[in-house]
């Protein structure tokens, strides 16, 4: 064929089941094939073969990428992000109620602008692939337009993306709001326009239930239920006067996850951030339905939201991925983040291992989004997203890798230690879309 062909080489690692709360020791699932060959045809992974068999002479001429000594993974799956508040990222002293109405909601109102929304998208996919993430979850704002920029810019780059315009028609400022009836027509005409094409997704996306009224939350639920194939993303549970105003709003509710469950909004494509305060019942609606929480710990901390109970809720059989919501989170890079899940978990007594937040953030998240045939695992047919690390950069990092003793205690320094200027390449679709300056 006539598809450009590119060979990467470096240490593959990827996972082939999940690692649980396992010591590193005793995880399942961790796949690492140190110096091997990924060879890429086009936009696919067309093989992976050790660095020394011989490659077959059509592949001899691809363009070689050497990156010996460095890691070569799935690109990250970021499960929750705001594209609007790159804006806002690092705002001092609030929290979430304050933070939106004195930060985020005066943000996000600049999207009405077309070219605010265009710039602000091209940027935002950009810093995606400078931290290694190469598929998102992403809340566009209010406006149709801010979906339409993401849809647009993502499938130019034919980056397997997922998002919505936002619903929200009360309890937020003028300018940020819509009504049922042009909120309806907005997501049906995006659906039809961009769902399924191009490697982009739609999500409903019910900003939270406080700012959609009872009929917005029914016309979304019949969204869900009557387009194939689409997502819901939303926030549930993240901070607690959050979570009573939504008891105030909603007293026929059960709890603040019924507030959807019971409009059909809750189902296997429905990716739901934060899930600090819920209850057995809500964790059980959960399992049942196969939905996600998006576990965001640099914005939990950051906000002061609360200490996720991640193994309570696997051993309650809830789907768990991994998210920076920036701009609640610090950091768009997802080893940040694993860092602060870290010590989330710490604070409960509970060790998550490297191999574990890897996972969640690859293939876990992809298998979660229903996406593991085409991402999340360096495999012949998935789709070519994938990053290229250096496990140590700095001098305190290149000694503790130095002393490190096995792989594990290697890659959670790194996770420890790192973030973006680890990074040393990213591809998106087969495509260079980073590379280290
Ligand atoms: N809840 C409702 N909107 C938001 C938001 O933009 N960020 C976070 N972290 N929580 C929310
Ligand atoms: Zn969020």
């Amino acid at each position: 064929s006539n598809s450009p062909r590119r060979v990467l080489r470096g240490d593959v690692l990827d996972f082939t089941a999940d690692p649980g709360f396992n010591p590193p020791g005793e995880s399942p699932g961790v796949r690492f094939r140190p110096d091997h060959l990924v060879l890429i045809e086009g936009e696919r992974i067309a093989a992976v073969q050790p660095a020394d068999q011989p490659l077959t002479p059509d592949w001899q001429i691809a363009e070689q990428l050497d990156h010996r000594g460095r890691l070569i993974m799935p690109g990250f799956i970021d499960t929750h992000v705001h594209c609007p508040q790159l804006d806002v990222i690092a705002s001092y002293g609030t929290e979430l109620l304050d933070w939106l109405n004195t930060y985020t909601f005066p943000a996000e109102r600049r999207y009405v602008d077309e070219s605010v929304a265009d710039e602000g998208a091209e940027r935002f996919l950009e810093a995606l692939w400078a931290h290694g993430t190469t598929s998102a979850v992403i809340f566009a704002t209010v406006h149709k337009t801010s979906a339409e920029a993401l849809f647009r810019r993502g499938s130019e780059a034919r980056m397997r993306l997922v998002t919505g315009k936002v619903l929200m028609d009360r309890h937020a400022p003028d300018g940020l709001r819509d009504d049922v009836a042009q909120a309806e027509r907005d997501c049906v005409d995006l659906i039809q326009r961009w769902h399924g094409k191009d490697r982009q997704s739609y999500a409903v996306t019910v900003r939270f239930a406080p700012t959609s009224t009872s009929e917005q939350l029914v016309m979304a639920g019949q969204l869900v239920q009557h387009h194939h194939g689409v997502y819901m993303q939303t926030h549930v549970a993240e901070n607690r006067d959050e979570v009573r105003w939504v008891a105030e709003l909603f007293p026929d509710a059960r709890s603040y996850l019924d507030v959807y469950d019971r409009d059909g909004l809750i189902g296997p494509r429905a990716v739901l951030a934060h899930g600090i305060w819920l209850d057995d019942n809500d964790r059980a609606v959960l399992r049942d339905h196969g939905a996600q929480i998006a576990h965001s710990p640099s914005s939990n901390l950051f906000l002061g939201s609360g200490l996720f109970d991640w193994r309570l809720a696997e051993q309650s059989g809830v789907n768990v991925s991994l998210a920076s919501d920036v701009g609640g989170g610090t950091s768009l890079s997802m080893l940040r983040n694993m860092a602060d899940a870290y010590k989330i978990q710490a604070m409960q007594g509970v060790r998550l291992s490297a191999w574990k937040a890897l996972h969640t953030a690859t293939a876990g998240a992809a298998q979660h989004l229903g996406l593991h045939d085409e991402i999340g695992r360096v495999e012949p047919g998935l789709m070519a997203d994938l990053a290229v690390w250096d496990t140590a950069v700095g001098p305190v990092a290149l000694h503790r890798n130095g002393l490190a003793r096995d792989l594990h205690e290697r890659l959670f320094a790194w996770i420890t230690l790192g973030d973006e200027r680890n990074l040393a390449a990213t591809v998106v679709a087969g495509q260079p879309r980073f590379v280290r300056p």
